[in-house]
């Protein structure tokens, strides 16, 4: 399974990658936001910073519009950037409105998407099913990634809610044979998040530095380190 970092710091990417734990990156306008980054261009400036950092590992950033042609041409001038950018798109917009066709376009242009803001086993296997429709194109490119946001489904339905979406998507691809379409389990909120969905058939986890820094730390390692640092001592 992959581990992708959710997160637009530079010192926790830098963290991960030495722990071998980075396969890539994933950012939204929040974790911007969250790492002080307000200013456009300076969006832009971190974007780059963190596709160079990481390549050729990949980085997802979030359109910032619901209107299927600035999508489009969004993402088209994302992937100019670098490489290595995976541009996300929610499946819906704040009305319900489907984002699918822009998605299918943009993936038979080449690029590769992060359909997110999925919450429902539904939206999960339709968005497969675009994906997978736009991946006959001779252009296309793979993998593209589903964001099942199992913490906020957990929210609103609890974790069993949250594992069966991901498990029963996971078992629909296998099924079907789809290819080139992975399950990436996003909005991930605990150490428990992390235990509980990781078992549940994604292809890929993000987690955000909080949460998987926890995810190494138990009480009992720490007592039975210093026990033997202790006994260490002793003997010299
Ligand atoms: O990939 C982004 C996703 O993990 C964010 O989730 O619920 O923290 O906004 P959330």
């Amino acid at each position: 399974m992959k581990i992708f970092i959710d997160t637009a710091s530079i010192e926790e990417i830098k963290k991960y990658l030495a722990e071998g734990l980075c396969d890539g990156v994933t950012t939204n306008p929040t974790t911007f936001v969250k790492a002080g980054i307000l200013d456009k261009e300076k969006v832009k400036e971190r974007i780059l910073e963190i596709a160079k950092l990481i390549d050729p590992r990949p980085l997802s950033v979030e359109v910032t519009s619901e209107n299927p042609e600035e999508i489009i041409s969004q993402a088209r001038e994302f992937t100019n950037w670098a490489l290595n950018i995976v541009v996300k798109v929610t499946v819906i917009d704040r009305n319900g409105n489907s984002l699918l066709s822009a998605i299918n376009q943009l993936v038979k242009e080449g690029i590769i998407i992060n359909v997110t803001s999925v919450m429902t086993y539904n939206q999960a296997i339709l968005t497969a099913k675009t994906l997978a429709n736009g991946l006959q194109s001779a252009n296309a490119k793979k993998p593209h990634f589903i964001s099942i946001f199992a913490g906020r489904i957990a929210e609103e339905h609890g974790v069993q809610v949250a594992f069966n979406a991901i498990k029963n998507t996971r078992d629909w691809l296998d099924c079907y044979q789809i290819n080139g379409v992975e399950i990436l389990i996003a909005s991930v909120r605990s150490p428990e998040n992390v235990e509980y969905f990781s078992r549940a058939g994604g292809h890929a986890i993000t987690i955000p530095p909080e949460a998987l820094a926890k995810s190494l730390v138990s009480a009992k390692s720490k007592e039975g380190v210093a026990i033997f640092i202790e006994d260490a001592r002793k003997s010299s």
